[in-house]
């Protein structure tokens, strides 16, 4: 219990504006919602007797977030199957550091991303674009193959603001895109100075160690780098210590970390 007097686990009802497919196991869910939220926090989806699972905010709307799912286990694959647009469902949150979007305005800023990571980077890849602060950005985003590419509407926006670059691991012959995993195309990143470049790396943990060794051989330092740790939770608000790593806690420290200090952390 906070000292407001309200238990914080308690969720609270939310209606489902909306739901947007982007494959046949990738949804974005559009919650009603009405608040401060930034990108990189996130919410807890609650179903009463099915459980709870964290879910970074991919997009904020006046009246709404929306909360990109793959469907992987027991609550999700309960949403998938259970609900529709107009029904109501319960949200605790929203949760975690986020990104501070003023962080990367103006400079140089390398993006990675791959999968659903997408979703916790996509409000700071639209501000950036909207500020029109997003003429040095180089964004890699991958994806397993061309089927599952995701946010397509936004990918094809931001190729025209961004400089961007669109990958899939894999694709049948003839595809016309590029393949190949995302480290391939970092060494390829046209850098001005690389002494004042910032790069945020979000995806897998593989992913996001072997972004990393590609990017220090470029020359970027650790400290410029941000990622987004996405480890099991429970409840969200640094008292269970579920995610507790050191003397951290992933949800209310992070989940968004400067690599050098994530590094530090011993599980
Ligand atoms: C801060 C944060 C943000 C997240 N954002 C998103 C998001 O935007 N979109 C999204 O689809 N998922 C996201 N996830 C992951 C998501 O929370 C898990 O996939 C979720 O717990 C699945 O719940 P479930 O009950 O459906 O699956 P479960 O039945 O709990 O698990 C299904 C499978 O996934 C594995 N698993 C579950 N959680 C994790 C995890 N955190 N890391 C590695 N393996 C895991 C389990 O071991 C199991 O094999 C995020 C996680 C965190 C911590
Ligand atoms: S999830 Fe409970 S302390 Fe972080």
């Amino acid at each position: 219990m906070c000292n407001c007097g309200k238990n914080e686990y308690t969720p609270v009802p939310s209606k489902l504006q909306d739901i947007i497919k982007h494959t046949a196991q990738e949804w974005t869910f559009r919650f009603t919602y009405v608040g401060d939220v930034k990108p990189g926090q996130f919410f807890q989806i609650s179903i009463p007797k099915v459980g709870e699972c964290p879910i970074s905010v991919s997009g904020i709307g006046p009246d709404y977030v929306d909360l990109t799912l793959r469907a992987v286990g027991k609550v999700t694959d309960y949403l998938f199957e259970n609900f529709k647009a107009g029904d109501s469902l319960f949200l605790r949150g929203p949760y975690g550091n986020g990104f501070d979007v003023h962080e990367f305005e103006g400079g140089e800023l390398i993006i990675v991303v791959g999968g659903t990571a997408v979703s916790p980077v996509r409000g700071v890849v639209q501000y950036l674009c909207e500020t029109e602060s997003a003429k040095d950005v180089h964004m890699i985003a991958g994806f397993k193959d061309p089927g599952e590419i995701m946010f397509k509407a936004d990918l094809k926006d931001w190729a025209e603001k961004i400089d961007l670059t669109l990958t899939v691991d894999g694709a049948p012959e003839g595809y016309g895109g590029k393949v190949g995993l995302v480290t391939k195309y970092i060494p390829d990143i046209p850098i001005r100075d690389i002494s004042k470049c910032k790069a945020i790396v979000v995806g897998p943990p593989p992913m996001i160690r072997f972004s990393m060794i590609e990017l220090v051989k470029r020359g970027l330092s650790e400290d410029n780098v941000w990622i987004s740790d996405s480890r099991r939770m429970s409840c969200g608000i640094g008292k269970c210590g579920h995610c507790r790593i050191n003397d951290k806690y992933v949800c209310i420290d992070g989940p968004v970390f400067k690599f050098s200090e994530h590094k530090t952390l011993i599980d």
